[in-house]
């Protein structure tokens, strides 16, 4: 009774704590900025623009025409997927792993993210993450009323968290660490170096290692992203997320899976074995030939090639207005410090404020740094999910916003 007068009656406090208000907050102004008349340049979410190959459309919808098709998709064995998903491990990163026991099949790696400290952990533990960081990566937390201790990814260590400057009673405590590189928001990239130092690190304190390589075919300039589990002996304490979202333009059909150590990979498999009864089989089906493709074709472009494409256009468009941003090395997004503003509103320009006054004055959307943790402050994110075109007409209304405050034709 007292619970209900102190709270919002009909909807938890742990809702309060998913962090994605200011995404909310973004998708207001966007819909604001509609309603204002503006032509708007969506380079907020990092949805792709692209379809998936005509091959994955058909046998998607060939799938979706049988009949045996229906039934609830845990009632089959599920496993050619997993054995196409270990195919690709083997053929991309060659690393071997058992398709029965160490790979689970997600709808989308979200699905799994979200999970994540539920299968792993109980209430009270705690675990390390990334700041800035994808938000599902606290959100997990807070659904399982785990404790979180942040690592700052900051530039002056190549967006890389000190692992050394965190004191041996914390890592002793904490029960997984979760990375992401290439990573989202920052855009950094790390090779199997920096993965061996981590293992080490996390052997010592018995620290399970949680990878997520939502973006491991989008390097850029050749750069080829590592598996965390190429390391010798990885399998004994890491586990790496994939997405077929990005990697193979199949974000709305959700499907993604889970690989690694077997007791971490078996924790989620059996809490998800209670809240949902897997990937529609025709979804399952399409996702086999997009891993099937990739390894029949190993010459063909990625999908990062046309992002590598729209990152040069974009930032030597930005660059001429006098926005001077690093090149990414991977990914869809870029990481821009914010712009040299030459007028000022009489309030100290935050990645938020710069967000919302450039969407208003432009129609162009980017997120501000400070919703992916309090070290993304100072920054903006800016996702490649327009055509060439539509970016350089995006740089030329913000050189406008830059140097004016408004455009004065859009
Ligand atoms: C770093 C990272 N991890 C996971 C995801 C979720 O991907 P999926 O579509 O597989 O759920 C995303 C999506 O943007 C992402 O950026």
């Amino acid at each position: 009774m007292i619970n209900k007068m102190v709270h919002a009656k009909w909807r938890s406090e742990r809702l309060s704590q998913l962090g994605s208000s200011i995404f909310a907050e973004v998708a207001s102004w966007k819909l604001q900025a509609m309603a204002d008349g503006r032509d708007i340049i969506d380079l907020g979410i990092g949805s792709p623009d692209q379809p998936p190959t005509p091959a994955v459309r058909q046998a998607l919808a060939t799938a979706a025409l049988r009949e045996d098709m229906y039934a609830y998709p845990a009632t089959r064995s599920g496993l050619p997927f997993r054995e196409s998903a270990a195919a690709w491990m083997r053929h991309r990163f060659g690393v071997t792993l058992d398709p029965a026991s160490e790979i689970v099949t997600l709808m989308g790696s979200q699905d799994g993210l979200a999970h994540l400290a539920m299968a792993l952990c109980d209430s009270g533990d705690m675990a390390l993450l990334p700041d800035p960081g994808y938000p599902i990566y606290a959100a997990s937390l807070a659904l399982a009323g785990v404790e979180r201790v942040l690592l700052p990814l900051r530039a002056e260590n190549g967006f890389m968290p000190d692992l050394e400057a965190l004191p041996d009673e914390i890592w002793n405590r904490a029960t997984f660490i979760l990375l992401n590189y290439p990573n989202n928001p920052l855009s950094a990239v790390v090779d199997l170096t920096f993965f061996e130092r981590l293992l080490e690190k996390a052997r010592k304190h018995d620290v399970l290692v949680v990878h997520d390589l939502a973006y491991s075919e989008m390097g850029f300039d050749g750069c080829e992203p590592p598996s965390i589990l190429q390391v010798p002996g990885a399998m004994e304490q890491a586990v790496e997320f994939h997405s077929l979202s990005k990697s193979f333009n199949m974000a709305g059909s959700r499907i993604g899976f889970l690989c690694g150590n077997r007791e971490a990979v078996g924790a989620l498999r059996e809490l998800k074995a209670n809240i949902d009864y897997g990937v529609f089989d025709p979804v399952q089906e399409a996702g086999i030939v997009a891993l099937q493709e990739a390894i029949a074709s190993p010459g063909k472009p990625k999908a990062g090639k046309l992002y590598e494409r729209r990152r040069d256009v974009l930032i030597e468009a930005l660059r001429k207005e006098g926005w001077h941003i690093d090149p990414p090395k991977a990914t869809m997004f870029i990481w821009a410090p914010l712009p040299p503003m030459a007028w000022t509103l009489g309030q100290p320009w935050s990645s938020r404020l710069i967000s919302q006054e450039m969407l208003k004055a432009t129609g162009v959307v980017v997120v501000p740094g400070e919703a992916f943790g309090a070290e993304g402050e100072g920054y903006v994110r800016i996702a490649l999910v327009e055509s060439e075109e539509r970016l350089l007409e995006a740089a030329r209304r913000i050189g406008v916003f830059i140097r004016e405050g408004a455009p004065k034709n859009s």
